[in-house]
């Protein structure tokens, strides 16, 4: 099978952990444009939807999914979101897309996040996939200063704007081995909006597609 079948399979997978007449967080990417077409199959059976990004917004209104603001809800069953790398505990490198920041946002509302990938994305240790820093456009020499601190190389994604008007830095050369640490000492810095490593927020179950079918792991 090719990825992209892969990323299809896990799509409609993820379906069957979407709970009927309730509010549905939807992540961003190609793997879960694959949901997104599913999902449109049965917006009748839901309540809405609430996003991640303008481009799942976009998919979704085109399809005619309702999409409510984060604001409007009060929690979400579940979030369904895809991922850059998934370790063997459901910790994450998000944000290849770099909807990371609203990504957060709306799986920390949901009482579950269900990720969906393909079998590529899990690894052992987290760090080859270079990991995405959202920074307020004035923090990012300052923030590039303290990640090369750590040993990282950061580089600034080149032509990108985030969704809230913010900067990415790409940071290659870690190796994450306590995610949950990491996660919060790059937080707390000053112009950091967010970084990508998704620990405190990880994934509770996680659809692999691999050659044999969908392989479901629970962390
Ligand atoms: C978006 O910012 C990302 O976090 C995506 O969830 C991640 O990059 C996975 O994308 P694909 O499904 O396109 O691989």
């Amino acid at each position: 099978m090719t990825q992209d079948e892969l990323k299809a399979l896990v799509g409609r997978a993820a379906i069957d952990h979407v709970v009927p007449g309730t509010v549905v967080g939807v992540g961003t990417g190609s793997t879960v444009n694959c949901f997104i077409d599913e999902l449109a199959k049965i917006k009748d059976r839901i309540a809405g939807a609430v996003s991640s990004s303008q481009k799942s917004t976009e998919r979704m209104r085109a399809l005619g999914i309702r999409v409510l603001d984060a604001n409007e809800v009060e929690s979400l069953p579940v979030y369904i979101d895809g991922a850059d790398e998934i370790d063997h505990h459901g910790c994450m490198i998000k944000g290849g897309g770099a909807a990371l920041t609203r990504e957060k946002i709306v799986s920390d509302i949901a009482e579950r996040f269900v990720c969906i990938a393909d079998a590529s994305k899990l690894v052992d240790t987290l760090g080859r996939f270079p990991l995405p820093v959202e920074v307020i456009p004035m923090a990012s020499g300052q923030v590039a200063r303290r990640l090369r601190a750590l040993g990282g190389q950061p580089r600034l994604r080149d032509g990108v704007i985030t969704d809230n008007g913010n900067l990415i830095l790409d940071v290659s050369g870690l190796s994450i081995t306590d995610p949950a640490a990491l996660e919060a000492e790059i937080n707390q810095w000053p112009g950091v909006v967010t970084n990508g490593i998704f620990a405190r927020n990880r994934a509770r179950l996680c659809l692999l597609g691999t050659a044999e079918g969908v392989k479901t792991l629970e962390f």
